[in-house]
C-alpha cells in the first residue's frame, strides 16, 4: 500500500521511557501504521530525518489552556513546543461547567474576564472546542471552584451539605460528558474555606469513573506535606489516582526540604496511584497573592487592572515609587498576576528528576507579560536540563512528558510511537533544541523543533503553523487502573 507520510531514519525515542533507535516510520490516514526499516514501502510524502529525533507529541499536563484553545485555536506558544495536547482545567478553575453572575473570582479570572464564560454544561464546552478545532488536543479537568462559584453565595465558607449536592451533580454529568476528573486549587481563598470533607465528598463521585484526581495544594509552603496527606487521603477515599499540580517547595523558609516531599510521594505510592507535574523554573506566577508578598525574594508584576503600565516590573520599584510598603503597593495594584521567584533551584531539579514527575507547564496565556512556561517549558527540560545540564537521559525527559503522562490521565493510544497509535508526532533536532523565551522576553518561540504532527497532519515547521488545525477534543477512554498498574 501507499502510505500518507513516510518519517526515514530518525532517532526514535518512542516515550517508554527506552533509549533511543534508529527507524522509519509509515503514517496513514492519522495513525502510526509501521515502524522498522521501510525500504522498498512508498508514500506520498518522504522526510529524510537523520541526526533527528522523533518523539511522541509532548503532552502539557497542567495548563490553563481553557478558552484560548478556543478564542486563539492556532495555539502557537504550545505547538511551537512540540505539544500536541493539553490538559485544561487545573488548579481548581475551568471554564465549565459555568454560570456567572458577576466578573469571575480569583482565581478564576486567569482565564478570561465573564465573558469567557459561556459553557453552563460540559457538554457546552465540549462542543465548543470541537467547533473551534485547535490546534492540539485537549482533554479537561473539572475544576472544584467553578463548582462553587455556581452553587455557593459566599467562597469564603465550606459548602453546606444542599450545596455539595448539586456540585456532586454537576461534576457527575460532566464526567459522563467525557472529563477526566477533578481539580482543586485549594491554597487560593476561593477554595481555602472549602473543609477536607467538602472535597472528600465531591471526589466520591469520581470512583464510578475511575478518573482522576488534581490539586494544587492546599499549602506549598511550611504545611506542604499536611496538604500532601490531604490529598492523599482524598485519592484514597475515592480510590482516585492523584497528581499533586506542580510540586514545589515554595517560600524561602522551605527551601531544601524536597526530599521530605518526595518521600512522602513515594511512600503514598506504594499503596496508591499517586504522582505530580511540575514546571522546570524556580520562579511560579499566578494572581497576585497578598499573602504571598515577602521581601525574601524577587516578586515582578505582570499583569495589573488598575495600572496596566505596571506590567513587568518589579514590585519593590513600584512601592518605591509610590513610597509605599510592598503590601500597600500589591493591594493598589490587584487585581493583578505575578512572577515570583521563590523556589530553590535544586529543589526544582530534584523534584524535576523523580521518577514520579511529569512536565506541565502551567502556562498563562491571557497573560500580557507572561512567565517563560508558556512558550519555553518542554525545550527547556530536553535542552537545558537533559542534554545541557545532564539531569536525566533524552529519553526520560520524553517519558516525562509523553509516555508516563498519558498513562496518567488514561489518553489512550497516545503518548507512544506505537503501531496503531494515533500520529502526533515531534521531530526535533537533539543538538539545537533550547528555549528561547525568559523572563525578560518571555513570548518566543523555541530553537529545534523542525516539525509537529497532530492526529497525522503536519501542523507546525519551520517557525510558523501549518495547513489545517487538527486537533481534537479527548474524553476521559476509561479507568486509570490499568495504566498505573503498568507504572508502578
Ligand atoms: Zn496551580
Ligand atoms: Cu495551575
Amino acid at each position: 500500500m501507499r502510505y500518507d507520510l513516510l518519517i526515514r531514519n530518525a532517532l526514535i525515542i518512542d516515550g517508554s521511557n527506552s533509549p533511543a533507535y534508529a527507524a522509519d516510520v509509515a503514517i496513514h490516514e492519522g495513525r502510526i501504521l509501521r515502524i522498522g526499516d521501510l525500504n522498498g514501502v512508498s508514500a506520498n510524502e518522504e522526510i529524510d530525518a537523520k541526526g533527528r529525533v522523533l518523539a511522541p507529541g509532548f503532552i502539557d499536563v497542567h495548563t490553563h489552556d481553557d478558552t484560548v484553545v478556543i478564542r486563539k485555536p492556532e495555539m502557537l506558544p504550545k505547538i511551537s513546543q512540540g505539544v500536541t495536547t493539553v490538559i485544561v482545567g487545573n488548579c481548581g478553575i475551568s471554564a465549565s461547567p459555568v454560570s456567572l453572575h458577576a466578573e469571575p473570582p480569583d482565581p478564576m479570572n486567569l482565564l478570561g474576564d465573564a465573558a469567557a464564560f459561556v459553557y453552563p454544561r460540559f457538554s457546552d464546552y465540549r462542543e465548543a472546542v470541537d467547533a473551534a478545532h485547535p490546534a492540539v488536543n485537549v482533554a479537561a479537568l473539572i475544576g472544584h471552584t467553578a463548582l462553587r462559584s455556581n452553587h455557593l453565595d459566599d467562597l469564603y465558607r465550606t459548602a453546606k451539605s444542599a450545596e455539595i449536592a448539586a456540585m456532586r451533580t454537576q461534576l457527575r454529568d460532566s464526567l459522563e460528558a467525557g472529563a477526566l476528573g477533578l481539580s482543586t486549587g485549594l491554597a487560593y481563598a476561593s477554595a481555602f474555606s472549602a473543609d477536607t470533607d467538602e472535597v472528600l465528598q465531591l471526589a466520591e463521585e469520581l470512583t464510578a469513573f475511575g478518573a482522576v484526581y488534581t490539586t494544587h495544594l492546599r499549602s506549598e509552603f511550611e504545611p506542604v506535606l499536611e496538604a500532601m496527606d490531604e490529598a492523599f487521603l482524598i485519592g484514597r477515599h475515592a480510590k482516585a489516582p492523584v497528581v499533586i499540580s506542580h510540586l514545589k517547595c515554595a517560600g524561602a523558609g522551605n527551601w531544601g526540604r524536597s526530599p521530605q516531599l518526595l518521600a512522602a510521594l513515594e511512600n503514598a505510592a506504594q499503596s496508591h496511584p499517586v504522582g505530580c507535574d511540575c514546571y522546570p523554573y524556580a520562579a511560579s506566577s499566578s494572581t497576585l497573592d497578598l499573602k504571598q508578598v515577602t521581601d525574601a525574594f524577587r516578586i515582578t508584576i505582570t499583569w495589573s487592572t488598575p495600572h496596566p503600565d505596571q506590567g513587568g516590573r518589579d514590585l519593590i520599584d513600584i512601592a518605591a515609587e509610590w513610597g509605599l510598603s510592598l503590601l500597600d503597593a500589591a493591594r493598589n495594584l490587584q487585581p493583578a498576576g505575578a512572577v515570583y521567584y521563590g523556589m530553590d533551584e535544586s529543589d526544582v531539579q530534584r523534584i524535576l528528576a523523580h521518577p514520579l514527575s511529569m512536565i506541565g507547564s502551567d502556562g498563562l496565556p491571557e497573560d500580557p507579560f507572561p512567565h517563560p512556561r508558556l512558550w519555553g517549558a518542554f525545550p527547556r527540560v530536553l535542552g537545558h536540563f537533559s542534554r545541557d545540564l545532564g539531569l536525566f537521559p533524552l529519553h526520560t525527559a520524553v517519558h516525562k512528558m509523553t509516555g508516563l503522562s498519558a498513562a496518567r490521565f488514561g489518553l489512550l493510544e497516545r503518548g507512544e510511537i506505537r503501531e496503531g497509535y494515533w500520529a502526533d508526532l515531534v521531530l526535533f533536532d537533539p543538538a539545537l533544541i533550547r528555549d528561547v523565551a525568559d523572563f525578560n522576553n518571555p513570548q518566543r518561540a523555541a530553537e529545534g523543533i523542525e516539525g509537529v504532527w497532530v492526529n497525522g497532519h503536519l501542523s507546525y515547521a519551520n517557525g510558523q503553523s501549518q495547513g489545517t488545525r487538527q486537533g481534537r477534543f479527548l474524553p476521559r477512554s476509561g479507568s486509570l487502573s490499568a495504566g498505573f498498574d503498568r507504572e508502578f
